[in-house]
């Protein structure tokens, strides 16, 4: 059974083409055109790990092989899907960074372009190609959820209306640009699976940390793992921040709750999906992939206390927030799908929060050499 993976190249592809590579007998068809590395050069940043050329680290890998293309380009993608006949698509390809769309109107632009191109050439080219057997899964985001004052349901929301009741799908409140491409993604896959024959998946993956998984260790090639203001997530951020000898930067109270899930989760979990397919249940399969909101003072204050076994000597700093967010926000999740999935959570907060640290602490001038980068500046003004 062929898999397809996109995004190979980026901070989940690298460690879950590792797995996928390390547990099937097959060769994992690896897609990418090296975007995420001009977008982190342009904000004038690095990868604290330093990450090998791609085309040498997917050779050095046996059964990966990489293909260099932009999924954008609708004719690439029909060429790739009818040169390879995929049993699953694995769609983790995206500008996934949230402060990046909202820049300016061009990086809006590019942001929507790109992301919602990459899905629609890949659900249409799957049924020009006649490929009505093959497994679709992306990796959406828990931000097309916004942040609503319910506990948030794995998939549609229940209605009760003027008498009527009714499951409406729920991917509507995304936050900035960025996370308004997933929600039309999950439109459209959402209409693909009314209209098309193949089976579709969608995660909605919460933020992810994590450095090294059990594959990038025994490669000895790690992924990817960026700490500035736009491309660094939060947790990767402040942990970068903590060895750098920076204040952590909390925006507003720090009290809002944000979805999170580890590396190794995040990986397993994508594992499994391909490796179990889909349920064969009407519709979409969703997944909540979040093992549990956290809030972000808690975090910065774990991250305090853990980098005290690595001799750091962390201050937690409130800035005013730069984002539009209710800063006390509880964030209920509903996750039992994804739970089952991946059979119970790998890796708790602490813990990655351990790992990250133990990987960053090796990379200290690294990140010192870019600290100016964890705040905004460097592509406001063009
Ligand atoms: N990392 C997180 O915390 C997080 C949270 C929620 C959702 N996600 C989602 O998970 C997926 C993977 O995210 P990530 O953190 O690994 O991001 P990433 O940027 O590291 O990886 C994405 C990869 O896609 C590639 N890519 C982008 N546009 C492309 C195009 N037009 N053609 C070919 N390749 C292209 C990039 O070069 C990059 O290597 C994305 O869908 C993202 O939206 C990630």
């Amino acid at each position: 059974m062929s898999v397809l993976l996109t995004g190979a190249d980026g901070y989940i592809g690298w460690p879950t083409a590792l797995r996928l590579a390390n547990q099937r007998d097959e060769r994992i068809i690896c897609v990418d055109n090296f975007a995420r590395r001009e977008w982190v050069e342009e904000s004038g940043s690095v990868s604290a790990t330093q990450i090998e050329d791609p085309r040498e680290r997917f050779e050095a890998v046996d059964n990966l092989s990489l293909v260099e293309g932009d999924l954008a380009d609708r004719d690439f993608v029909l060429q790739l899907l009818d040169t390879y006949e995929p049993e699953t698509v694995l769609h983790a390809a995206a500008q996934p960074s949230a402060p990046y769309s909202s820049i300016n109107g061009e990086r809006a632009l590019y942001t929507q372009q790109n992301n919602v191109s990459m899905t629609l050439n890949l659900l249409h080219g799957l049924d020009e190609c006649g490929l009505d057997d093959t497994h679709f899964i992306e990796t959406t985001t828990t931000g097309i959820y916004g942040a609503p004052e319910f506990p948030i349901p794995e998939g549609g929301v229940e209605v009760d209306r003027q008498g009527g009741n009714d499951d409406l799908p729920f991917p509507n409140m995304g936050g900035s640009w960025y996370h308004v491409t997933k929600s039309f993604d999950a439109a459209n896959m959402r209409l693909a699976d009314s209209e098309f024959e193949f089976p579709i998946s969608e995660i909605r993956t919460a933020i992810v940390y994590g450095t090294e998984t059990g594959e990038t260790q025994a490669h000895d090639s790690p992924t990817r793992f960026d700490f500035d203001y736009y491309f660094g997530t939060v947790v990767n951020r402040f942990c970068a921040q903590a060895v750098a000898g920076y204040p952590i930067t909390v925006y507003g109270k720090g009290e809002q709750r944000k979805p999170m899930v580890s590396l190794e989760d995040t990986v397993e979990s994508l594992v499994r999906l391909v490796e179990e397919g889909h349920s064969g249940d009407d519709g979409i399969d969703i997944y909540n992939q979040v093992t549990r909101p956290v809030a972000i003072v808690e975090l910065a204050e774990t991250i305090a206390e853990v980098g005290e076994e690595f001799d750091l000597d962390t201050e937690v700093k409130h800035y005013e927030n730069p984002r539009n967010e209710d800063e006390e926000h509880k964030m209920e999740m509903e996750n039992d799908a994804f739970l089952d999935l991946v059979g119970g959570q790998r890796q708790e907060l602490e813990a990655g929060i351990r790992d990250v640290l133990g990987t960053l602490v090796e990379e200290r001038d690294r990140i010192a050499a870019h600290e100016d980068r964890f705040l905004p500046g460097v592509l406001t003004d063009d």
